[in-house]
């Protein structure tokens, strides 16, 4: 039995046009979710408005954003305002996914930023953290995720270190089908835990890369992996379904 409670995240990225988010909900409704994990759903920016007034009517999904900007307002074109996500009734921000410090730069000084506007506006915030293969090949995987912690979470105030969850995404196993073992995650959700300076014994740590309907038990087995962040697997409704029903079972 957990005593932290499983959250099962989507990540959509990019993906999901208008019809196939009417799709996935119409088929959600139709196999009549009994839930006892946390389903949170991360549309692209443009659609959290729809999947907020469809999470309203079915009750069953909270509602967050992929990444923010650092600045509340400003002349910073084509970035979303964590204060504008507020406004909008978002639950929760991802930051520091592998694909906004590789492909976009970001690195563990901006993000601790964007960490830290997202909390003023007391939203939840999902901090990515995660080795690259090369880096977990040279044994740099401990030293690299030490970093990212240390540095993207300091000045996080003890009053909003309860709004802080960590996904652990190792960076070879995002979209590759290579899921890490649930003994390799496990060692390093263990480490972070222990790296953890505020509430770490309830912080909620996902997992995340290549997770699906076949290998998520194994994963939630294991004492200090809290649920998951999942980017192929939850566009499809069935999929979703799966992963969030797993924790029923535990
Ligand atoms: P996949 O589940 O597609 O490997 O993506 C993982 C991810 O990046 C979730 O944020």
């Amino acid at each position: 039995m957990k005593t932290r409670e499983v959250h099962i995240v989507g990540n959509w990225k990019m993906n999901q046009t208008l019809h196939e988010i009417s799709n996935f909900f119409i088929e959600m409704t139709k196999m009549k979710m009994e839930l006892k994990c946390k389903a949170w759903i991360a549309p692209q920016s443009l659609h959290i408005p729809i999947l907020k007034e469809i999470a309203f009517t079915t009750g069953a999904i909270q509602v967050g954003a992929q990444n923010c900007s650092n600045h509340d307002s400003g002349a910073f074109t084509g970035e979303v305002s964590p204060a504008a996500l507020a406004d909008m009734g978002v639950e929760f921000v991802i930051i520091g996914h592998s694909e906004r410090r590789t492909i976009f730069g970001e690195d563990n000084k901006l993000l601790n930023e964007k960490v830290l506007a997202v909390l003023k506006h007391n939203l939840k915030v999902i901090y990515c953290v995660g080795e690259t293969l090369e880096e977990r090949e040279s044994n740099d995987t401990f030293k690299v995720i030490e970093e990212q912690l240390k540095v993207g979470l300091q000045n996080v105030p003890a009053d909003k270190a309860h709004l802080v969850l960590i996904a652990y995404e190792p960076v070879w196993a995002i979209g590759t089908g290579k899921v890490a073992s649930a003994e390799q995650a496990e060692e390093v959700h263990a480490f972070i835990r222990g790296k953890l300076t505020q509430n770490s014994e309830q912080t909620i740590i996902l997992y995340g890369g290549s997770v699906k309907p076949d290998n998520i038990d194994s994963l939630l087995r294991k004492e200090n992996i809290d649920g998951a962040l999942v980017g192929g697997a939850s566009l499809k409704a069935q999929d979703f379904k799966q992963l969030c029903s797993a924790s029923n079972h535990l």
